[in-house]
């Protein structure tokens, strides 16, 4: 852990830049989902308390390089006013000027920082110019902190750095998880394709004891392995890499875990007819959405005995009941299990985040992660700029 915290730094009388992900999910110009807001919070108040103002840089959606008016951080700000619970005083082309003529207490917003194509492509005179706004730079966004951008890496080297508390907590339930972890270690990994997970398999099998592949992903892995799977959704030119990872697994003593039971359908709709089969046993004008209670409760005795648990995606298509069941109850062991304190368990990626809040479990995981690509780009063992950055 080579990056400071707030606590290390002198904030009274400073401006700080707080680099925040308020990237939040919008629709007809209003906020639907505001987890990512509320928990940069403590951050916010935290410079304030100790006499800083808070100078926060941020993005909202992927505008190219331009200004899109629907990109504009000004419909996050009444949703930001509101957790915060105060006034935030937006400001659409920043000076230094204008940010010294504001009252010390003032939370400023600057318009999204992927206005200009300059944050993008990290470049200097936009980090340059970043920095010429503040006194100090905090990084409290860990899931934008997989993107070497002007405002999320650049600009850490201009200034003294620091970690805001939600990176800081992030870093933290990640290490817990995957870093120094307690064993045994169990990961839950599932979403479409293996395609785009290699890496993750590749760096988990060397890392956890169990590792439980689900969703169409475990397909590709069961015909890897000469199974029928019909019309499942399956990466059959995967074949040769599914089996290196096992092969991989075996040499690393990770037990993986695929499904013992399969439900199938014939349609990809909710409440499509289905039936629990061997997963040798998929009819060729059937596929398989979901594992089956078999696989369910080989999960839960796995659960039961480990100590950590790290999961992204889902096991089934979560999206579409019933095919949401072996999520569900593998979500309902993993809460049930993490209350009696039995288990450490740590989630993330937009999808499984969904999945967990639709199954009702995630209130009770010891932490949910606000990333997604970033928390995938973590597991794959990859570093990341923006807390890269932190260490200089
Ligand atoms: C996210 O939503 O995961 C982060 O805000 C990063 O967004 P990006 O994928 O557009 O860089």
């Amino acid at each position: 852990m080579g990056w400071k915290t707030l606590d290390d730094m002198e904030l009274a009388g400073k401006r700080v830049l707080v680099r925040v992900d308020i990237n939040v999910p919008v629709e007809d110009g209003h906020v639907t989902d505001s987890t990512r807001i509320d928990r940069i919070v403590p951050t916010v108040t935290d410079i304030l308390t100790a006499g800083g103002t808070p100078i926060l840089l941020a993005h909202l959606g992927r505008p190219k390089g331009k200004p899109v008016p629907e990109m504009s951080l000004r419909i996050v700000q009444p949703a930001l006013e509101s957790a915060l619970g105060r006034a935030v005083h937006f400001i659409e082309r920043p000076s230094r000027d204008a940010i010294d003529a504001l009252p010390m207490d003032t939370v400023v917003l600057v318009e999204n920082t992927r206005f200009t194509d300059m944050e993008e492509k990290n470049d200097p005179m936009m980090a340059k110019f970043l920095a010429s706004l503040g006194d100090i730079y905090c990084n409290d966004a860990f899931s934008a902190a997989h993107r070497a951008h002007a405002s999320t890496e650049g600009v850490a080297h201009l200034l003294p750095n620091c970690a805001g508390r939600l990176m800081a907590e992030e870093l933290a339930a990640l290490d817990a998880a995957l870093g120094n972890p307690v064993r045994p270690v169990v990961a839950v990994v599932g979403g479409a394709k293996v395609s785009t997970k290699l890496d993750l398999l590749g760096n988990l099998v060397s890392k956890v004891d169990h590792l439980v592949i689900g969703g169409g992903m475990a397909n590709t892995f069961l015909a890897a392995q000469g199974i029928d799977v019909g019309k499942s959704l399956c990466e059959h030119d995967l074949a040769d890499t599914a089996r290196a990872i096992l092969q991989k697994a075996k040499a690393a003593g990770c037990e993986i875990i695929l499904p013992r039971d399969i439900v199938v359908a014939r349609e990809f709709k909710a409440g499509a007819a289905s039936e629990t089969l061997s997963p040798d046993a998929c009819p060729a004008d059937a596929m398989i959405l979901d594992a089956g209670p078999a696989t369910v409760a080989y999960i839960e005795t796995v659960l039961s005995s480990a100590k950590t648990l790290i999961w992204n995606g889902p096991l089934g298509a979560f999206e579409i009941p019933p095919f949401n069941a072996a999520t569900n109850a593998a979500a309902a062991v993993a809460a049930t299990l993490t209350k009696a304190g039995k288990l450490t368990s740590v989630a993330g990626g937009g999808d499984t985040v969904a999945a967990l809040n639709a199954a009702g479990a995630a209130a009770d995981f010891t932490y949910i992660s606000t990333a997604g690509g970033a928390f995938l780009e973590w597991m794959e063992g990859k570093d990341l700029p923006g807390v890269a950055a932190l260490n200089g």
